[in-house]
């Protein structure tokens, strides 16, 4: 099969190369596991610097790894131990972030990790929600526990994770600030932000008492924000550990993990016209070397759609 493989971390994106490689069966398949022909493949952003792409979960060097992690296609076998799907049925998901990803025509998978696409939803919108979907979900509800009626500030609200966020803070009564560049005015608020800080002209600290910060940025940005939490609040960030800490309420830093149910929430809100994707640009797997090593900052999320 195609797919593109990195070998030199040092390398990043202009590592990449497509190659050929075995392709997954489903013979000898790890217990749990499914093959998944992929449709539309997605990189997550600064994957090539994390270790896992790297080495296993025994500390191995796993080179060459395939990266990408996130998905949408149709299941071609299934291994003993599989729940809840069937061969020939459309999926997406997050892979596992020690194994071979879904830059590649097909992908060895847990079953756990996807949920089923319907089939009104097309693959490159499954591919492209999945990380944004899961990362905003987990941030907003299961760590930062918003409930309507309650303010959120989102970080980079015209981004890939931020609109997102935006528009599942709105959709569930939340009153919502959006944060980023002046030219990212006008995306946040079509995405449902109701206010919008210019980070470099305004003046962050006017957007007053929020409880919760979804934090996109890190750095200084994290710590005022740290400031404008009410009590009881919380600051919940996807950019590692940080110093940002309100006084009187707790911060959260997490990284995202695959789950069935939140997929299903999130592809069931897009069906509805209630949230949408943000793609950016959508390229082949033929292309896609050249795609991730083009010059000038990629707008929203780059779809590979490795099937046309
Ligand atoms: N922990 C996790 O589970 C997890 C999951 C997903 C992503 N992440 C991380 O989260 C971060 C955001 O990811 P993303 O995919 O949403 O990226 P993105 O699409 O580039 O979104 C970031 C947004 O913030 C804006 N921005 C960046 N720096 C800014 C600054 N100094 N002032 C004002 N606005 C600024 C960007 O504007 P411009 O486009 O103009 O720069 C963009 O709108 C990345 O570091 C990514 O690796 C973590």
């Amino acid at each position: 099969m195609k797919a593109i493989v990195v070998t030199d971390q040092a390398a990043g994106t202009a590592g990449m190369k497509l190659v050929e490689r075995p392709q997954p069966n489903g013979e000898g398949a790890n217990y749990g596991d499914v093959v998944v022909q992929v449709y539309a493949s997605a990189l997550t952003g600064d994957e090539l610097s994390w270790p896992s792409t790297w080495v296993d979960r025994l500390g191995r060097d796993r080179t060459p790894s395939i990266p990408g992690h996130e998905l949408a296609g149709v299941v071609t076998a299934l291994s003993y131990g599989t729940t809840g799907l069937s061969v020939g049925q459309r999926v997406f998901g997050l892979t596992d972030w020690t194994r071979d990803g879904t830059l590649a025509e097909y992908v060895s998978v847990e079953a756990r990790n996807l949920a089923p696409l319907p089939g009104d939803v097309d693959f490159t919108v499954g591919a492209a929600i999945v990380m944004p979907g899961l990362t905003a979900w987990q941030g907003l509800f299961e760590h930062g526990r918003l409930r309507a009626g309650q303010t959120v500030l989102v970080h980079g609200a015209a981004g890939i994770v931020g609109s997102m966020a935006v528009q599942l803070a709105r959709e569930a009564g939340a009153y919502v600030i959006g944060t980023g560049r002046a030219d990212g005015r006008q995306a946040a608020l079509d995405f449902g932000a109701q206010e919008f800080v210019d980070l470099e002209n305004d003046v962050l600290e006017d957007a007053g008492g929020v409880d919760l910060v979804f934090d996109v940025l890190g750095g200084d940005i994290a710590k005022r924000s740290a400031d404008l939490i009410r009590s009881g609040g919380t600051l919940v960030t996807i950019t590692g550990p940080t110093e940002a800490r309100p006084a009187y309420g707790q911060t959260i830093d997490f990284v995202v993990v695959p789950d069935r149910a939140q997929l299903i929430e999130v592809v069931q809100r897009v069906r509805e016209g209630r949230i949408r994707a943000n793609i950016g640009t959508i390229a082949t797997l033929d292309d896609a070397v050249a795609t991730y090593n083009s010059a000038g900052r990629a707008k929203g999320k780059t779809v590979i759609r490795v099937r046309p």
